[in-house]
C-alpha cells in the first residue's frame, strides 16, 4: 500500500498538515467536525465559506487560505449535498484527496463522529488517493503522501478496514490499467500468483497444457488465436471454523478484439478492462485473506486473449465446456461466457453455498443500466435482493434484473447443446445471464453481476472514482464474503 492513513484525536486546527479537509452542507453551512477550524478563524468559517462561493453542494471542493490562523496552509471544503449519508462521505472525501494531488500531508476533519462515518471518511479518502503513473515519464502530481484521519473514534479496526477493502481495489484497478501488452493471460496468472504468496492463499494454475488435458474448452477456444496462452487460476481462504463456502469467479480477457468477429476500431482500447471481473475477484481474495472473516473463500479467474489470427476459432466451431456441454460458437465475440462456462463448472468441485460471478460481459449492460450500475442476476429472488444489499452496503451501485425463462431457446442450436449467441435480438444482458444459468451446478445459489458498465470510467474522475480502471465489484465481493461469515446471506 502506498498512502499512510494515521488516525488523530487531535484537535484538526491544530494539526501539522499541509491541508485541512472539512465538509460543508446545503447553505454552505460548515458539517461536524470543523468546530476546531471555525474557532481558529474567531467564528467566521461559514462567512468565509460564502465569500469564496460554497454551495455545499456533492461534488463540490473548495479552497480556503488559512493566512497563518491555523497550521494547515490551506482548507479544503467539500461539499456534502442534501443527503450526507456515507456514500456522499466516502465521495466528498475522495473528491478533496483528488484536489490535494501533490500534497504531503492532509487531515481529513469530516463528520467522523460514528464508526460506519469514520469508516466512509477513510474509505473515500484512500479511494480518491490514486493515481496511475506507471508508464508516464513526464511529470505528474504524485497522490498526497500522508492521510489523517480526524475523530474521537478508536477507530483503528476501522482504518485497517479501509486500508484493506480500498488495496484490493487498488490493485484490481491498476490491473485494469495495465495496457494488454504488459498484462498478458500468463502475466495475470503471475500477480495472482504473488498475491497468493504475500497473502497465505492457496494456489493452483492451470496452463494452456492443463486446460486442454482437464477438457477446459472455453478458454482452450478462445485463447487459442493468441500467442499469449490461457489461464484458470484458482485462489483459496480457508478459515478453520467455517462452515460455509462462497466461490467467486471472475471474467479475465486482457484483451477483446472480439477474435474472428471482430470489434470496430473505435473504442477497442475499452477492451482492455476485459479482466476486470478477475482483477474484483484477485482484488477481494486479497482483502478476505487480511480480514479473516468466518467464511472459506474460493476465486477462480477466468484468463484469455481474445485475438483473430490463423489459429483463433470460427463462427460455427464447436467447443466442449469443461462438464461436457458442447457449444455451437457462432460469434467468437461472445467470448466471455465460454471462458465463464468452464470456471462456473468447474467450481462445483469446491461445494460452494454461494457462487457469484462478476463479468465485464455485454454491451447491453450499458444499454440497460449506464457506466455507473452493476447489474445482478441471480437464479433466487432471495439471492438477488441480498447480493444487491450487500453490494450497496459496499458503496457500490447495483440493481436487480431478472433472467427470463423464455430466453432460453433463443440459444437452440443445429448442432451442439447450445450456441453462444441467441436468435433473440433483445435483453442482451439478461440473454447471456440466462446462458451462464445452464452452467451453474444443480442446486448452488448463484449470482451473475455484469460489470460492463462501472469496470472502466471512460468520463471525467467524480468523487473517489478516477478515470480508467474503477475497481468496480471488488468492495462488493468482500461485502459478500462478509455476509456469507455473518450468515446474512
Ligand atoms: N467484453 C464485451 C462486452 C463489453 C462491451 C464490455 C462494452 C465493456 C464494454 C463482450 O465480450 C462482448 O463483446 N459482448 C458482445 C456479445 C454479443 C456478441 C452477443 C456484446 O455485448 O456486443
Ligand atoms: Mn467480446
Ligand atoms: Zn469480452
Amino acid at each position: 500500500m502506498t498512502t499512510n492513513l494515521s488516525i488523530s484525536q487531535t484537535d484538526p486546527a491544530s494539526l501539522d498538515v499541509d491541508a485541512l479537509v472539512i465538509g460543508v452542507g446545503p447553505e454552505a453551512v460548515p458539517a461536524a467536525g470543523s468546530q476546531g477550524v471555525d474557532g481558529a478563524l474567531d467564528g467566521r468559517l461559514a462567512e468565509a465559506l460564502k465569500a469564496v462561493g460554497a454551495t455545499g453542494k456533492a461534488g463540490e471542493v473548495v479552497k480556503l487560505p488559512t493566512l497563518g490562523a491555523l497550521p494547515a496552509k490551506v482548507i479544503v471544503a467539500a461539499g456534502l449535498g442534501e443527503d450526507p449519508g456515507p456514500e456522499a462521505l466516502r465521495r466528498a472525501a475522495g473528491a478533496a484527496v483528488r484536489a490535494l494531488a501533490g500534497t504531503a500531508r492532509v487531515a481529513l476533519a469530516l463528520p467522523a463522529d460514528t464508526p460506519e462515518r469514520a469508516s466512509a471518511v477513510a474509505t473515500g479518502a484512500l479511494l480518491g488517493n490514486y493515481s496511475f503513473g506507471r508508464y508516464r515519464t513526464d511529470a505528474q502530481p504524485e497522490p498526497v503522501g500522508e492521510l489523517v484521519l480526524v475523530t474521537d473514534l478508536d477507530a483503528t479496526t476501522l482504518a485497517e478496514r479501509a486500508e484493506a477493502v480500498t488495496g484490493a481495489v487498488r490493485l484490481a484497478r491498476d490491473l485494469v490499467n495495465t495496457p494488454p501488452s504488459h498484462l498478458t493471460p500468463e502475466d495475470l496468472a503471475g500477480v495472482a500468483e504473488n498475491v497468493a504468496r504475500e497473502h497465505g492463499l492457496d494456489l493452483e494454475v492451470l496452463d494452456e497444457k492443463a486446460l486442454v488435458d482437464g477438457g477446459y474448452g472455453g478458454l482452450v477456444g478462445v485463447g487459442q488465436g493468441s500467442v499469449n496462452p490461457p489461464r484458470l487460476v484458482r485462489l483459496g481462504y480457508r478459515h478453520p471454523q467455517a462452515d460455509k463456502t462462497v466461490v467467486f469467479v471472475g471474467k479475465g480477457i486482457t484483451f477483446d478484439t472480439g477474435g474472428i468477429s471482430i470489434k470496430p476500431a473505435e473504442g477497442m482500447d475499452w477492451m482492455k478492462s476485459d479482466m476486470g471481473g478477475a482483477a474484483a475477484v484477485l482484488g477481494a481474495l486479497q482483502a478476505v485473506a487480511a480480514l479473516k472473516p468466518k467464511v472459506n473463500v474460493v476465486g477462480y479467474l477466468a484468463i484469455a486473449e481474445n485475438m483473430p489470427s490463423g489459429t483463433a476459432q470460427r463462427p460455427s466451431d464447436v467447443i466442449t465446456i469443461y462438464g461436457g456441454k458442447t457449444v455451437e460458437v457462432l460469434n467468437t465475440d461472445a467470448e466471455g461466457r465460454l471462458v465463464m462456462a468452464d470456471a462456473i463448472v468447474r467450481s462445483a468441485q469446491d461445494s460452494p453455498d454461494l457462487l457469484v460471478d462478476v463479468a465485464t460481459l455485454t454491451g447491453a449492460a450499458l444499454v440497460a443500466l449506464g457506466v455507473r450500475t452493476t447489474a445482478v442476476m441471480a437464479n433466487s429472488d432471495e439471492v438477488r435482493e441480498k447480493v444487491v444489499q450487500a453490494a450497496e452496503r459496499s458503496g457500490e451501485n447495483a440493481w436487480g434484473m431478472p433472467l427470463p425463462e423464455e430466453l432460453r431457446k433463443g440459444f437452440d442450436s443445429q448442432v451442439a447443446d447450445l450456441a453462444n449467441i441467441s436468435g433473440e435480438r433483445w435483453g442482451g444482458m439478461l440473454a447471456a445471464g440466462v446462458f451462464l444459468k445452464e452452467f451453474v451446478p444443480d442446486g448452488v445459489r448463484w449470482a451473475h453481476l455484469d460489470i460492463a458498465g462501472p469496470a472502466y470510467n471512460k468520463g471525467e474522475p467524480y468523487g473517489y472514482t478516477p478515470k480508467g480502471g474503477t475497481g468496480a465489484a471488488t468492495r462488493a465481493l468482500v461485502q459478500i464474503a462478509e455476509d456469507v461469515a455473518d450468515g446474512l446471506l
